[in-house]
């Protein structure tokens, strides 16, 4: 089972909307579950999901009230299963969950699924904690501005002591890549010539364009590969989803 998680502290970078296309886009040939880690809960509307439609969430299956199994949906995108989240969730940010918490759950279902894809909340709390030390990958969405080069230093940072703490000594970044991209302004241009000072090997080829037809597709519940396939926001995360196959 491949285990990737979409994670940056800054929240409105594109992490939830990556979540769940690149998750649709895969589920189209394999298993794949999307768990939601966020207490806002945006992949689990953004794939057709709200609250009166669940009976148990990632805080049920964390605080040990229900197996993944009995907490997972279909959520008919393809093989794509969700594990939804709620507003409940929060309150095990501020509990200090044992950090190994998530990755044992999962080993209840590392047949079931041949992808888990992990939409993280914003911030490096002991949410994101608990993804990064059950999941093999991290992808980091970057949106040119000020401040998307401040907060990177301090996601790697902490990537790097969870190695060092061998809580996951195997956990890599498999690479950034730009949302809401727009490669002929100066701004973009700023941004990535300081981000390729640092981090030049981990910038992926493939961005994402600004397009409105991802944000429509998130309202209404769907994946841009169901909502409008021929979206340019689909056409660039069908290319992303390769590239991150690749460099695997
Ligand atoms: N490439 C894009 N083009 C247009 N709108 C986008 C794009 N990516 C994300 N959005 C919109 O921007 C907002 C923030 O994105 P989201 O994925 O929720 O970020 P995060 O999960 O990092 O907070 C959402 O309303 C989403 O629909
Ligand atoms: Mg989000």
């Amino acid at each position: 089972m491949k285990s990737i998680a979409l994670a940056n502290q800054k929240g409105g970078v594109g992490k939830t909307t990556a979540a769940i296309n690149l998750a649709s886009l895969w589920a189209g040939r394999s298993k794949v579950l999307l768990i939601d880690m966020d207490p806002q809960g945006n992949s689990t509307s953004g794939v057709g999901f709200f609250n009166k439609d669940v009976e148990w969430t990632t805080a049920d299956v964390l605080e040990g009230n229900c197996s993944v199994e009995q907490a997972v949906q279909k959520a008919g995108f393809g093989k794509l299963s969700l594990l939804p989240a709620h507003v409940g969730l929060a309150g095990l940010e501020a509990d200090s969950l044992p950090i190994d918490t998530l990755k044992d759950r999962l080993q209840q279902v590392g047949k079931d699924f041949d992808f888990v894809v992990i939409d993280c909340p914003p911030s490096l709390g002991r949410l994101t904690l608990n993804v990064f030390a059950a999941v093999e990958r991290v992808l980091v969405p970057v949106k040119a501005g000020h401040f998307s080069i401040t907060g990177l230093e301090q996601l790697f940072l902490t990537i790097v002591r969870l190695r060092l703490r061998n809580i996951n000594p195997e956990l890599k970044v498999l690479g950034l890549f730009y949302n809401e991209a727009q490669p002929n302004t100066r701004l973009h241009q700023m941004v990535d010539r300081v981000l390729r000072e640092a981090y030049a090997p981990l910038i992926l080829e493939s961005f994402i364009p600004r397009n409105v037809h991802l944000g429509e597709a998130q309202v209404v519940g769907e994946p841009i590969n169901f909502f409008d396939p021929r979206a340019r926001g689909y056409k660039a995360y069908l290319e992303l989803a390769e590239e991150v196959l690749k460099k695997w």
